[in-house]
């Protein structure tokens, strides 16, 4: 997509679509205003007539108006965009569903609703991975399916807001990616696709990437990833991608599960909805989205990106309940249940990745456990770190970006609950606390790394039916806490 920043009159601009902003009570904004003179009255006939609502999130459509450039004006209602968070929300997705998915160019002008909480940067940046979001479409086996076609230009009226839309643009690339990642089926995307998928941006980003494969992490110790990744005939892997984007400085490292089918393995999970069980490697999508954002902005900083994958089967060779494996770190784990895997998987893939590269903070993400989604439902992730600093980092970041965490206990009065009388810890704590004893077994691997864990059970993925798809969350939150280390 293009960019244009202009503060010409809006009845000047040659547009396919321009789109405006009204709210209840409110006099008609600068573009507005030129807008309703050059047309004689035309939007303010509209809007006195109430053909125009100003509820957030409703659209009408004015066609060739008279001392108008722009082919069609759009008004969009703002509600109380300047109060509410929920209707700047609505806006923005009524902005590009006004835009978006037909190709040309758009020119917009939100500025009336910015303010110091929202400034214009931040309508910039919503609003072009809202255009993102209306233009991806899943179509890979969906034969004669297609993908709306892409915005051309937008032309932002308004203080110059450049960067952001430029960031923003790389930020929804990475979120279609990993919304992409997310949707293939579990057929498609195994642990091989995503290393295949790794490798392929890694050569196109100039990344080091390095893919340990399931005989080499058993024969290194990994107990605790292989006694997930040796019940499937789908060949586990951990895949490490490197960004140097900063010399030498000490890299942030980012860590995403990968399971591309979580059956629970023995301890199995019921049929109802198990399809949904392809979303377990969001995590991973996530990462490799958020690494190819930093591949289209190559900021100055180190990233050091972990995708540790694997599928979770019942099996003659699969772990059994009461199996005791030795995990990389050399810690024995007690496997109670075999469908909490993903802590499995995650805790060697902490080891290897802080033994290796010292990162100077780590964050992990993961479709981890159904208790989180019961507490946090699909608006926040949530989020779990001793570390202050690293937590006002990831919650604002969640502010900003709207990909939002909701920070969870993680004290040391829970770590009783994963005790084993068979083994150094068992790989669940019992009926309570589920999110939060998830999080205290990772703890155990991260040594004194500045480290949190970032939840996404609920918001990975959403919707019902047709509806159902992934969200490719947490990318804005993973890229906007990135590349807020630079500045
Ligand atoms: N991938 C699941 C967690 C999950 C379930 C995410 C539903 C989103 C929706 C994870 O591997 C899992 O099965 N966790 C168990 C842990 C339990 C056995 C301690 C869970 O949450 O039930
Ligand atoms: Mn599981
Ligand atoms: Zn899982």
């Amino acid at each position: 997509m293009d960019f244009q920043i202009t503060s010409a009159a809006a009845s000047t601009l040659t547009s396919d679509r321009l789109v405006i902003l009204h709210s209840k009570d409110t006099a008609l904004d600068a573009s507005a205003a030129d807008l309703d003179q050059a047309s004689q009255g035309a939007l303010s006939a509209r809007i006195a007539a109430k053909d125009a609502k100003s509820g957030a999130g409703s659209s009408t459509v004015l066609f060739g108006l008279t001392g108008v450039a722009a082919e069609r004006v759009i008004l969009v209602g703002a509600g109380n965009s300047t109060d509410s968070l929920m209707d700047a929300n609505k806006t923005v997705k009524a902005v590009a569903a006004a835009v978006a998915g037909q190709g040309g160019q758009a020119a917009v002008d939100l500025t009336t609703v910015a303010t110091d909480a929202r400034p214009e940067a931040w309508w910039a940046e919503q609003l072009v991975l809202a255009i993102h979001a209306e233009q991806y479409r899943y179509t890979l086996t969906k034969p004669g399916s297609e993908a709306p076609e892409a915005l051309e230009s937008l032309t932002w009226i308004g203080s110059d807001v450049s960067n952001a839309l430029t960031v923003a643009d790389a930020k929804g690339a990475g979120t279609s990616y990993a919304k992409e990642l997310g949707n293939l089926p579990p057929n498609i995307c195994t642990p091989n696709y995503l290393a295949e998928q790794a490798q392929a941006l890694s050569d196109e980003a100039d990344f080091t990437c390095k893919v340990y494969d399931e005989a080499e992490l058993e024969a290194m110790g990994a107990g605790a990833f292989y006694s997930v990744s040796k019940g499937s005939v789908e060949p586990g892997k951990i895949i490490i991608m490197e960004y140097k984007g900063a010399g030498d400085a000490r890299p942030h490292m980012i860590v995403g599960k990968g399971i591309t089918f979580d059956t629970g393995g023995i301890s199995l999970k019921p049929g109802a909805k198990m399809d949904e069980m392809k979303y377990d490697m969001c995590g991973a999508a996530s990462i490799l989205g958020t690494m190819k954002t930093l591949a289209m902005l190559k900021p100055a900083i180190n990233v050091v990106a972990i995708i540790t994958s694997a599928e979770n089967m019942p099996a003659g060779n699969a772990s059994k309940p009461g199996d005791v494996v030795t995990s990389l770190s050399g810690i024995t784990v007690e496997i109670l249940n075999t469908d909490a895997e993903g802590r499995l998987v995650l805790c060697d893939a902490l080891t290897l990745g802080i033994r290796d590269y010292q990162p100077e903070t780590c964050v992990d993400v993961a479709t981890l456990t159904g208790a989180c989604m019961a507490a946090l439902g699909k608006v926040n992730s949530g989020l779990f770190t001793e570390d202050d600093a690293l937590a006002t980092e990831l919650l604002t970041a969640g502010q900003t970006s709207g990909d939002r965490v909701w920070r969870l206990p993680l004290e040391d009065d829970y770590q009783p609950l994963l005790d084993s009388n068979f083994a150094d810890m068992a790989n669940i704590g019992g009926p309570l606390a589920g999110a939060t004893t998830a999080a205290c077994f990772l703890s155990r691997f991260t040594e004194d790394t500045r480290w949190a864990h970032v939840d996404i059970a609920g918001p990975a993925w959403g919707g019902d039916g047709t509806s159902k798809g992934s969200t490719g969350r947490p990318v804005p939150l993973l890229t906007t806490y990135l590349l807020n280390k630079i500045q």
